[in-house]
Formats: structure tokens, sequence, C-alpha cells
């Protein structure tokens, strides 16, 4: 079998690692099952890029329980966990991914997901989509799925340019993921990412955060939790006085970085944090990215500009501007939270992974009728996931009575 990973013999510390991941997926667990018996993927090949954490591999287990073959390259070039990898190759997963590629490496190795010739495509950001669509005039697959935000912007614009080849679910949309996943998910991983990259002190300490989208609260939220005194930058007026009220102060970019002590950039856009900006940074500030891609921070410009730049730890670039003060970059700008720490914890992958397997399930079985078009999860698998997530945690809800339905869905009754 072809495969392309750092240290095969890491596979039993990834084993394990998948173990503990197994004990906090139970929803995931659930949907494994189902598609031991049912074999929904038999005969089919699926080629993933995701990050490749102990999380990621408990969907691929889950979709080889449902007979699929795989292939699987990295979200990201510094999102692998290596051992992960190494465990997932033992299974008979096609990895392609290491910790640490190139960008010409990643290339290569998107290259040889693509190559495996996948009925279904799956994807976290949207480079296989692009990739796929670019490549080759013929195009094998007949459905696909994305993870995140930012890839839903790229296939929506695909969409609408009418170069689409199969459908894509929009996973993200789902309410069982970006809910969760993009808020309690980020939010948690990327306080993770900043105290392992720094091991700074936090309450007390001004953090500006860019963007007050899904990911953007929950970072917000989390600081806060932790004792950071939040600011908050935006370009939407509705957001922007959200987190007004929600008790942040909100600035602009330009009015934030004279203050801030921690800069983190959430927003899915570009250049939110750039030259100008770094120019008025306080001596020792940090800067750091938990959005999709590393455009947010432009770290071009910041070792254009710097006189000296220096490896502190893992993690963490010291760099000295011509005015004398030092700014500390985290993960080179790229996804602090899998750059710095390990991504999302299990219990909230679980949620978004039960996505990611039904999607790619029902991608795959209504194909002919789905036109090439980017479609949101149906409904009634959202609510099934998060019913059976609410199971595994052993919280009941009520149930609405008929009376209520009725009440609920007339126009009659008032004062
Ligand atoms: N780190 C992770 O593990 C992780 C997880 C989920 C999503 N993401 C990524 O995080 C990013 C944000 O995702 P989201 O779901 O919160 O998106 P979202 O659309 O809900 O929020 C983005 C917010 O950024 C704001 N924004 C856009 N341009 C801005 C600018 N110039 N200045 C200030 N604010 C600006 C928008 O108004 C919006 O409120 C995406 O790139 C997404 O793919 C990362």
């Amino acid at each position: 079998m072809d495969y392309k990973i750092k240290d095969i013999t890491l596979a039993p510390k990834g084993n394990l690692q998948l173990e503990w991941a197994a004990m906090h997926m139970p929803a995931l667990e659930e949907v494994r099952k189902d598609f031991l018996k049912t074999k929904p993927f038999k005969g089919k090949r699926i080629s993933a890029l995701l990050h490749v954490t102990k999380e990621t591999g408990m969907l691929m287990r889950c979709l080889k329980a449902g007979g699929a073959e795989l292939a699987l390259g990295a979200g990201n070039p510094l999102s692998t966990q290596d051992d992960i990898a190494a465990a997932l190759v033992k299974d008979g997963v096609r990895v392609y991914a290491w910790k640490g590629e190139s960008v010409a490496q990643y290339n290569e190795s998107i290259s040889k997901v693509l190559d495996f010739d996948p009925d279904i495509i799956i994807d976290d950001g949207a480079d296989l989509h692009t990739l796929a669509h670019s490549k080759k005039a013929d195009v094998s697959a007949v459905g696909g799925t994305e993870e995140t935000t930012s890839g839903i912007h790229r296939v929506k614009a695909m969409e609408k340019d009418g170069v689409l080849k199969y459908p894509i679910i929009a996973v993200n949309n789902a309410n069982t993921k970006y809910l969760f996943d993009n808020r309690y998910g980020t939010g948690q991983s990327t306080v993770d990412g900043i105290i392992r990259a720094t091991n700074i002190f936090i309450p007390g300490k001004i953090a500006v955060v860019g963007g007050y989208g899904w990911v953007g609260r929950g970072v917000a939220m989390r600081l806060r939790g932790v004792g950071a005194r939040v600011i908050i930058t935006e370009v939407d007026p509705f957001k922007a006085l959200e987190a007004n009220m929600d008790g942040f102060d909100v600035m602009t970019m330009d009015q934030a970085a004279e203050v801030g002590d921690i800069f983190v950039t959430a927003t899915g856009d570009i250049d939110i944090i750039v030259g100008k900006h770094m120019k008025k940074m306080k001596d020792g500030a940090i800067l750091c990215n938990t959005g999709h891609f590393d455009v947010e921070v432009d770290v071009k410009a910041l070792r254009e500009m710097a006189k000296k730049r220096r490896e502190i730890r893992s993690s963490l670039e010291e760099y000295t501007l011509p005015n004398g003060r030092r700014l500390y970059l985290l993960a080179e700008g790229r996804l602090v939270n899998l750059g710095a720490a390990e991504g999302h914890p299990s219990e909230v992958m679980d949620l978004s992974f039960c996505n990611q397997a039904l999607s790619a399930k029902y991608v795959l079985e209504n194909s002919g009728s789905l036109e090439n078009k980017v479609y949101k999860i149906p409904d009634e698998i959202d609510r099934m996931i998060a019913s059976i997530k609410l199971k595994a945690l052993g919280i009941k809800i009520d149930k609405l009575s008929d009376k209520q339905q009725r009440y609920l869905s007339q126009w009659e009754y008032g004062t």
C-alpha cells in the first residue's frame, strides 16, 4: 500500500490516543456500529483532507467500518499528529501527511490523495475540492462534503461560477457543527494552543479577537473565562453590537493594536493584522490566528519588517522590529489550536464527525438526484445527531404534547 508519513513505528502510541478518543466519541460509535451492519460504502473509495488528529482517526475507522477504502491527507502543513498517521496506515488507510510539511510537500500530498480516484471527497478548507476541479477534466467523485466556514466560502464561489462538478454537503452549516465545534471547540482549543505555546499567565491581559462570528465568540468567551479583558474587532454592525452587549469592548484593529497583549484572528478573511498594526503594538505582544488559512496575520510583512528573528520554543517565534519592540508569533500564523495544540477535544468532534460520516453516506446515496450545488445536511439528520449525542450524555428532554403542537401552529388563541 502506498503512503507517506513520518514514522510508522509510532503506530502503538497512536493507537493509545485513538483508544482515548473512542471513549469520548459515543455518538460516532453509534454511527460506526450502524455502518458495520449496513456497509454504505462497500466498494467505494473516499479521499479525505482533514487535520490528522485522533478524532479524524476515529472518523476514518467509522468510514472503514462502512466498507470504504480510504486515502487521507492533512488539512494544514502543521496539523498532523504523526502517531495517529502511523496508526491509520496500520489500519490500511493511505495517509500522505506529516507534521511540518513544506507547502510544496503539502501540495504533493494532496495530489496523492486525489490520485486515489475517489467516489467521495471529504474536505476541510476546500483545497482538495479545488484541486479536483482544476487538475482533472474527468472527476471521479459523485459527491463531497466540506467541514469549515472558509471551505464553504470557496465551494459556494464555485457553485456561483457554475463550475461545481458534484454536489457538496456543507457539513459546517449543520446546527450540530458550527454551534458547537466552531464556538466551543475552537474556543477551548485556541486558548489551549496559546497557553501551550507561551505558558503565559492570562488573567489581566488584554486580548484582542478579530471577528465575532461563531469562532470569534467562542474564543472571546473562553479568553474571558481565564481572566483576560477582551476586545473585539468586527466589520459587521450586528456582530459588533452583539459583542458590545455581550460585555466586550469593540473597536477598530488600528485602535486595538496599541493596547492588546494577545491578538487572535478568527475571521476567515485576509489581512486582519498587517504591518501598520504591528508597528503600533506593545513590546511583547503575542500574535496568533485561529481562522482556517494563514492569511489573517500578514506574516510576510512581519518577516520583512523584522531586523531579527529567533525561535524561542516550539510554536513561538520572536520578531524584533526596527522600533526595538519584540512581537511573538505563534504556530507561524497558521491555526494555533492545531499547530500549537491538538485541535478540538474529542467530545465536540464527536458531533462534527457524525455529520461528516452521515453526510458522506447521504451524498453517495442521493448523488443521482442532487444537482451540482452546495446543500445543507437534511434537518432530520442534524436533529438525529443532536438526539444521539443527548442520549450518549444521558440527558433527557421534554416532548411537545399534541396540544402544544396544535397551540404553536394556530392563530386563533391570543390574549
Ligand atoms: N481553528 C479551528 O479549528 C476552526 C474551527 C472552525 C472554523 N475555523 C475557521 O475560523 C474562521 C471563522 O469561522 P466562523 O465560523 O467563525 O465564521 P463566521 O462567518 O461565523 O465569522 C467570521 C466573522 O469575521 C468577521 N470579519 C470578516 N472580515 C473581518 C475583518 N476584516 N475584521 C473583523 N472582522 C471580520 C465577519 O463579519 C464575521 O462575523 C474560518 O476561517 C473558519 O474556517 C477554524
